[in-house]
């Protein structure tokens, strides 16, 4: 049970992209992909549009869709400073139940988007999207974390890392996890110390196993055509950190 509404981590999107942004390998394995399958292309939960305007930078016609708006009000701050032949558009949507005439050539997922959507029928009804919107023969693409390559216990307060915020602040990021079982839900709280103060905010994520997730993926139509462990394509195996899916709507 989520008593928030797992949106915190993202109100405060230029100090989002400053911590999480520059993952050129990552943006560089969705653009060698929609090369590959050339069309319309839709990130789903694109947040601030890290990987959807790398890809419009680099010529690909792209739509991206988030359900949190000051997310995507920076998205397209950010695109209006980018001179491309197609400029990436950016929609406020709930991707569970969102709907368009235009069909995609491809629809990924990334920044472990997937483990956003906390139960059963919010997975469903992602893949239902996805498979509603892609071309056939579209590709569906994808990571998330794998629950049998991560250490699931609960932690204490501990140290993860630091970023240089807007101000030019290095910030301390600690946190804890508590993982619901039953659920598959990861509860994370992220602690940052500013120097002069120290937030909190709270996500949770849900891991399904591999096994499970090839289960929805046949469930809905899509055939899996690859899974990798890493951006440069190394293989997945069981004990990967992370799984990566390339799959086709069948
Ligand atoms: C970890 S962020 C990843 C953002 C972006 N893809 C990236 O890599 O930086 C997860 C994103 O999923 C979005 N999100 C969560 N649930 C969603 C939903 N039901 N529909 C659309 N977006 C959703 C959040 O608003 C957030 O921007």
């Amino acid at each position: 049970m989520i008593d928030h509404n797992n949106q915190e981590e993202y109100l405060d999107p230029m100090n989002y992209d400053l911590e999480f942004g520059g993952e050129t390998d990552k943006y560089e394995f969705f653009l060698q992909l929609a090369k590959k399958y050339p069309g319309h292309v839709l990130e789903l939960a694109c947040g601030t549009g890290l990987a959807t305007l790398y890809l419009a930078e680099r010529g690909v016609r792209i739509t991206g869709v988030d359900i949190v708006e000051p997310m995507l009000a920076y998205a397209r701050v950010k695109a209006k400073e980018l001179s491309v032949e197609f400029p990436a558009e950016f929609l406020e949507a709930d991707a569970r139940t969102f709907e368009t005439d235009q069909r995609y050539s491809m629809i990924y997922l990334t920044g472990n988007a997937f483990q956003a959507f906390l139960s059963d029928d919010d997975q469903q009804a992602l893949l239902q999207t996805v498979y509603n919107l892609l071309e056939p023969g579209g590709i569906f693409a994808f990571e998330m974390r794998n629950p049998d390559g991560n250490d699931l216990s609960d932690e204490e307060e501990e140290s993860w890392g630091t970023f240089v915020d807007v101000d030019g602040v290095t910030v301390k990021v600690s946190g804890t996890q508590t993982y619901d079982a039953e659920n598959q839900i990861m509860h994370w709280v992220t602690i940052r110390d500013w120097g002069h103060r120290r937030t909190t905010s709270r996500i949770a994520c849900r891991f399904t196993d591999v096994q499970s997730l090839q289960q929805l993926l046949d469930k809905q139509g899509f055939i899996v055509e690859h899974q990798y462990a890493n951006w440069d394509h190394t293989a997945f195996q069981p004990s990967s950190p992370m799984v990566i899916s390339v799959c086709k709507k069948g």
